[in-house]
């Protein structure tokens, strides 16, 4: 239930109706983030390697990969699992993390206290293993995305929200604080999960010093009057899905960027109105602007804003280190950035842009991922090609490169450089005649097949461009596309899709839906493959009956007699909160699912923990009772 306000706002003026024709490195052991031979190699020999980093040949599917229950919708404030699981809330927001760590106190906790705590608001999020082997799975950092905050609940403990008349910048550090990035180290012991006091955790905020790396840094459009080179951006927020490189790092991303300013009116040149239109800056949602000047944009100083909407690298491995922007894979609303390593060791990210008629996105690094990082200590996340999907109603596709130069992307329309291209991703990508989709959400690679996935979580939106890959207007429940790159290779420029599945009240109900009526569900948004290729599926927004979220598990491998996907519900959430973020560990025995905003407008206590019923996100820890692999 992400901003309804912005990301169902059409502002691609491309797509018809709508006209807001916008008036217009360091080299060192101690950090991955820039690169280096030393500590490239350092990363190889402590076996913290991801699973995205294994061979991507396909495979013919596991088939049979579901072996649980399925459960029924819900509408209760309890999670719930399949019989012969067990579920319990971890690390919920305010969970003393570090410094004095201070305790959770509802309302009254102050900015410097939120600072040491886990932060608002959970989303994307990945297990860092500590360790080889089966210990790797029992020690680890689990990493995670804090998207945002309600203000009443995090100022006051309640629903309500104190007047703007009295905001103070201890609120405004407060909000600030409770966003960003959580690192928690953790540990299992006799069953139960505990945050480990270690050196490792972290959080960083919307005032972390930060670097821009790749193609735009430094670009006229970032320099700021307290940043006059353009190149150390502070923070992060709204930082939605993410993704992991195979050298051992995390990408957060910054979605809906755009409402944490506050727009002034004055003579913008039309570029920059136009930049501005097509983000939808401006609203002052969380009312920093009142007492924080970086969040005032004026003609004076109007580039503070181009300074978000990035994917932004931290190693959670050193907790001093500076998080890097990486301007080479764009900037849009960004959803997530799922690492695939491809054919020829290079690294694919794929990149969903979450607003009605926006796109779907990919970067492809320019060689071998260990080459450039190892042998030129060059980042592979600054050196590639940044493409934007066009999909073809007839079962094809195409890769449309945002390089200045070539085609439309030239000084005369307004990109006079690379930078320009990237900072006006958006601009860039509607000049190639991309194809508008309905709110690109999360994306994910089968391990085991290679193919593609992309949830596109609903459009309702009078805009709405009706295509053969977006059927649907109004497209109330959303869809899944999978792709099969051309040739199994994630770099090449070309490829054939399906629609997965068509979501909604099920196949008998008469709603377009693919889907078993047993099955339903809407507004598909998380999305992750698991080591055998289960195809965990994650809800954010209305279902059917007006149920819960929920979590669904598909095996890609089993269609049925209509050609659908088998796909079974696996967890249900709480009152008015969404389910979001999901990872497991190594050996796949525990899963973490995050909670998002549970009472949102009201309903929910939960997860009740300490006694304390101001509702909170939390992680919710599942395993099986028999120690076995979850979803099998
Ligand atoms: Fe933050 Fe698009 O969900
Ligand atoms: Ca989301
Ligand atoms: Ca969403």
């Amino acid at each position: 239930m992400i901003q309804p306000y912005d990301d169902e706002a059409d502002l691609n003026p491309a797509t018809g109706t709508h006209l807001r024709e916008v008036i217009a490195s360091r080299v060192s052991r101690r950090s991955v983030l820039t690169g280096g031979a030393a500590l490239a190699a350092g990363f190889f020999s402590s076996g913290l390697l991801a699973p995205a980093a294994r061979a991507a040949a396909p495979r013919a599917a596991k088939k049979g990969l579901l072996g649980f229950t399925p459960i029924p919708l819900s509408r209760g404030d309890e999670v719930a699992v399949p019989p012969g699981y067990s579920a319990r809330a971890f690390i919920p927001w305010g969970t003393p993390l570090l410094g004095d760590y201070p305790d959770f106190v509802p309302g009254a906790n102050t900015a410097d206290e939120q600072a040491q705590q886990v932060g608002a608001h959970h989303d994307g999020m990945h297990y860092f293993a500590l360790h080889h082997g089966r210990k790797g799975s029992t020690h680890g950092l689990l990493v995670l995305n804090h998207e945002y905050v309600d203000e009443g609940y995090l100022q006051t403990g309640t629903l309500t929200v104190p007047p703007a008349s009295g905001w103070t910048p201890e609120m405004v550090r407060k909000s600030q604080n409770a966003h960003g990035v959580s690192v928690v180290e953790i540990k299992e012991s006799g069953g139960d999960w505990e945050v480990v006091r270690g050196r490792y955790n972290r959080r960083i905020t919307a005032n972390t010093p930060m670097t821009f790396a790749g193609p735009a840094t430094g670009h006229r459009l970032l320099r700021t009057a307290t940043d006059p080179a353009g190149t150390t951006p502070l923070g992060t927020f709204n930082n939605c899905a993410h993704g992991y490189t195979p050298w051992g790092t995390y990408l957060t991303c910054e979605e809906n960027f755009n409402g944490y300013f506050r727009l002034d009116p004055g003579a913008y040149t039309a570029e920059q109105a136009a930049n501005q239109g097509r983000y939808g800056i401006g609203g002052d949602r969380n009312r920093w602007a009142t007492n924080d000047p970086r969040f005032v944009v004026t003609p004076t100083d109007p580039n503070e804003p181009n300074r978000f909407g990035w994917v932004v690298e931290v190693d959670p491995f050193d907790p001093h280190s500076t998080p890097v922007k990486r301007t080479a894979l764009g900037r849009v609303k960004h959803e997530g950035a799922t690492v695939h390593v491809s054919k020829g060791g290079r690294v694919v990210v794929y990149l969903g842009d979450d607003q009605v008629n926006e796109y779907l996105y990919k970067f492809v690094s320019a060689g071998n991922w260990k080459d450039l990082l190892r042998e030129q200590g060059k980042s592979p996340l600054d050196e590639g090609t940044l493409y934007v999907a066009k999909v073809n109603d007839d079962g094809t596709g195409q890769w449309l490169p945002l390089v200045h130069g070539s085609g439309p992307l030239t000084a005369a329309n307004g990109f006079a450089d690379q930078g320009d291209v990237l900072v006006k991703t958006r601009l860039a990508a509607t000049a190639l005649g991309a194809t508008p989709m309905d709110r690109p959400e999360w994306t994910a690679v089968d391990p085991i097949t290679g193919t593609a996935y992309l949830t596109l979580t609903n459009n309702t939106s009078s805009a709405k461009v009706l295509s053969a890959a977006n059927p649907r207007k109004p497209n109330v429940w959303g869809h899944i596309l999978g792709w099969n790159e051309a040739g199994g290779d994630h770099a090449a420029t070309s490829f054939r899709w399906e629609l997965f599945l068509v979501a909604g009240q099920g196949r008998g109900s008469g709603d377009g839906s693919t889907i078993a009526d047993s099955d339903a569900f809407g507004s598909p948004d998380g999305l992750w493959a698991d080591p055998d290729g289960r195809l965990w599926i994650q809800t954010d927004g209305s279902q059917p009956s007006g149920a819960n979220d929920q979590m669904l598990a598909a095996d890609p491998g089993v269609r049925d007699a209509h050609g659908a996907p088998e796909v079974r519900r696996f967890f249900t959430g709480v009152t008015n909160g969404e389910v979001t973020g999901v990872v497991c560990t190594p050996d796949q025995r525990t899963m973490f699912v995050n909670i998002q905003h549970p009472g949102e407008g009201g309903g929910s206590t939960w997860p009740r923990l300490d006694g304390i019923t101001t509702p909170r996100s939390a992680t919710v820890v599942i395993t099986k009772d028999d120690g076995g692999v979850i979803g099998s």
